[in-house]
């Protein structure tokens, strides 16, 4: 059991393989948060707590006279607003006679095997015997409010998942103005601060900074987790690399408004609260009601930032992930989006598809554009049914095409959009979320959906599952072009107009959770905008997610290297596209261009027609090498290699077989320079003692010019390198010649 209680001295002990938490219960029954870290052998580590009585720091009324015992000083697991925790609050309530105090005390707990589910919520999910779970109830007297603070501890995956449950037991109404999932205070630390903030076509750059005093906070007010802020935080040392040091992640499973606080307290002690975004939030709870919150997940290690992303990686991969995604081979597809856009008709789309067939594509994937009357990014949003100006044939047509080629199909959907030009608008304009006195915000020319309401996730339910029932589709690519504003119910009362930010991330998990329980083949990519909302809670439903719509290869690099820390290389849809690049004009390898999207759920988005017979030949031997290297690159351990300031001039990373057997590295230089550098990079997690050669080198690099370069050592000989020599020395590059070029080099352990 990795929860223990430990009744004599009030402690709960949470042990997972690499790290234990504590909490303990004090006289006056407050939760105090005692310990996260490293193991300690279950220690009692509330030594660590020194009461000092501090001016201004109140005291509860029964310890009025140890003015040492301070709700605004001590670590605390859940703090509240209004009795005397002055710091970042995870709780905040107004009860029916206006009092804004919350003020908990524990009440009873219970321990037990397994987890349970959430309610319309994802969860990391139990895989068989995986979790104990802890739920600590604590309870305002005064209040009659109750509050579960719900651990699941995948004790082998060094996880632990919080999140908390808000229950009315009085008569009255209570409002929750913020809710928390998870609440924690590191005392005696000195830490840095990473979060992965970003813009449309540039998400996820991670950006470090000292804690320091005063409050931190990171989060999205977009109704969506945003390229904005990723709802991921981590905390690390000052001296933590990706090799070494602690490093605290938190997660928050969730895909609408988030925040994520820190605060340096007056002791020196940081707290971070992490959940819903509580600006514009209100919740009626009435008398017997509850209110789950979405799910954080935690995670801790003392071997730096890469191993911390590992832990990650493995519990997304397996726990989040829908499990019958998680061993397929996912099929390498090609999009027609980057390749014509809004301009194609059922001939165009047959001869992309017959053309990339040739060049081993497996699947088609018809973007944006196909239904109602859409020819460009103005109308058409809700009507999804068939454009037969375009298609002809219908959907069956072309389906029936690609199936004879051996291939499969996906199509694209905004299921929660909304043209004001369409046929779904003219007849429902109330469906939409917007203030019935002003003007909506318009953003892509686009309303969004009410999707709040039953009525209009049962007409997505019905449309979406008619257009799957129509032809053989298996895969669709779910997109959210928009950040919410605006965000009015026409179908809610006046008083419960805080709750739709909320009822609409839980009416999009419905929508996808009876589509994906319906069509449990038909695989979900997410996507918002490329990765506006990348992040667990659509995982828990989409087994990738279109990284990012940036498709060039040197930007990717930083997409993909920043969306790295928290997720999965399996998760992250990365396309090859034309050069030079639709977002940049930059002009890139082919090869290049391959080596980085491989990283990723691959695929090409680009016309293949406008390929040379020699690139089409290319693309064939790219998708072959990554078949080849697929399970290596799916399933195996990834490792970056560099940190931002060798940045300026190449990038590299790596990924080894669980058994050490095996490993992919890819270095891609991002300057070009006279006369340069020798790049040298250190490989991670080989067999030490293993005896490794490289079989297998594709490089973009160009030839080195004869008279430049006459007694260079070759590239690669039979050399045997032990994975010492690879660890510790590292694996030099001959001097890469070129316009980004990008070397693979796979390692064969013999
Ligand atoms: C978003 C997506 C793109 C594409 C377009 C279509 O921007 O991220 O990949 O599907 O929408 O409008």
């Amino acid at each position: 059991m990795a929860v223990l209680f430990d009744e004599k001295n009030n402690i709960f002990f949470l042990i997972t393989e690499n790290s234990e938490y504590q909490m303990k219960i004090d006289e006056y029954g407050i939760l105090l948060h005692s310990y996260y870290g490293a193991p300690v052998g279950r220690t009692d580590m509330s030594y660590l707590i020194r009461n000092v009585d501090r001016g201004f720091s109140g005291n509860s009324y029964e310890c009025r006279e140890k003015r040492e015992i301070s709700s605004d000083t001590q670590p605390l697991e859940y703090g509240c607003f209004g009795a005397g925790d002055y710091r970042v609050s995870a709780l905040e309530t107004v009860l029916a006679n206006g009092s804004r105090t919350a003020d908990l005390r524990y009440k009873s707990h219970n321990i037990r095997h397994g987890r349970k589910e959430l309610t319309g919520l994802p969860y990391v999910r139990d895989m068989g015997d995986e979790a104990d779970s802890l739920e600590i109830i604590l309870e305002d007297e005064v209040a009659r409010l109750e509050v579960s603070l719900i651990y699941n501890v995948f004790a082998e995956k060094d996880v632990i998942t919080r999140s908390a449950k808000i229950s009315n037991i009085s008569q009255d109404e209570i409002r929750l103005m913020k809710v928390a999932s998870a609440c924690i205070d590191l005392q005696h630390k000195d830490m840095d601060f990473i979060h992965f903030h970003g813009r449309h076509a540039m998400e996820r750059r991670p950006e470090r900074a000292r804690v320091a005093h005063g409050i931190y906070k990171v989060g999205s007010k977009r109704g969506m987790s945003s390229h904005h802020e990723n709802p991921f935080v981590i905390l690390c040392g000052h001296d933590a690399n990706e090799r070494s040091g602690e490093c605290y992640g938190f997660m928050l499973m969730y895909s609408g408004n988030h925040a994520e606080e820190i605060e340096t307290d007056q002791t020196g002690s940081i707290r971070v609260v992490m959940g819903i975004g509580s600006e514009g939030f209100e919740w009626r709870l009435l008398s017997g009601e509850s209110f789950e919150t979405p799910e954080a997940i935690m995670a801790f290690t003392d071997k730096g930032l890469n191993e911390l992303s590992f832990l990650y990686h493995r519990i997304i991969r397996e726990n989040v992930c829908p499990a019958r995604f998680k061993d397929m081979k996912r099929p390498v597809l090609i999009n027609n989006w980057e390749g014509t856009y809004f301009d194609f008709d059922e001939e165009s789309i047959r001869s992309i598809a017959d053309t990339a067939h040739e060049a081993g594509c497996e699947m088609l994937v018809l973007d944006d554009g196909w239904f109602g009357v859409r020819n460009d990014d103005n109308t058409g949003l809700g009507d999804w049914f068939v454009n037969k100006d375009k298609l002809p044939g219908g959907l069956s047509a072309i389906t029936e095409h690609v199936n004879s080629l051996d291939m499969r199909f996906g199509l694209w959907f905004e299921p929660e959009m909304i043209s004001e030009d369409s046929k779904l608008y003219r007849e429902h304009p109330d469906w939409t979320l917007s203030d019935p006195d002003r003007k909506p915000v318009m953003a892509r020319n686009q309303l969004v959906l009410d999707m709040s309401r039953k009525d209009v996730v049962d007409y997505l339910y019905e449309s979406i599952s008619g257009i799957l029932d129509s032809a053989d589709i298996s895969y669709i690519k779910w997109d959210f072009n928009r950040s919410l504003a605006n965000v009015y119910s026409n179908a809610t009362s006046s008083d419960e107009q805080g709750e739709i930010a909320h009822r609409f991330v839980l009416g999009t998990y419905e929508l996808l959770s009876r589509l994906s329980t319906a069509y449990p083949d038909v695989m979900i990519e997410g996507c918002s905008g490329g990765g506006g909302r990348f992040d667990a809670g659509m995982l828990f439903y989409c087994p990738q997610i279109w990284c990012s719509d940036n498709t060039d290869a040197i930007n990717r690099l930083k997409i993909q290297k920043g969306t790295s820390y928290g997720y999965p290389v399996c998760t992250m849809g990365s396309h090859v596209s034309a050069s030079p690049n639709h977002q940049t004009g930059r002009e890139t390898p082919l090869l290049t261009r391959a080596i980085v999207a491989m990283h990723g759920s691959f695929g090409y988005e680009l016309d293949p027609r406008k390929l040379t017979a020699k690139e089409r030949e290319e693309i064939k031997e790219q998708i072959g090498t990554f078949n080849k290297y697929y399970e290596l690159i799916q399933k195996g351990r990834y490792f970056r290699l560099t940190d931002e300031s060798d940045e300026d001039y190449f990038v590299a990373w790596e990924t080894v077989a669980e058994d050490g057997s095996e490993a992919l590295l890819s270095l891609v230089v991002t300057d070009v320079r006279a006369n340069p550098e020798i790049p040298c990079v250190r490989l991670n997690g080989l067999d030490g003692d293993g005896r490794y050669v490289a079989d297998g080198v594709l490089s973009s690099a160009l030839e080195i010019p004869a008279d430049k370069d006459e007694d260079a050592d070759s590239f690669e000989g039979e050399r045997v390198y032990s994975g010492y020599a690879l660890m510790n020395g590292g694996y030099a590059f001959d001097p890469l010649y070129g316009v980004y070029p990008a070397v693979q080099v796979h390692f064969k352990r013999i």
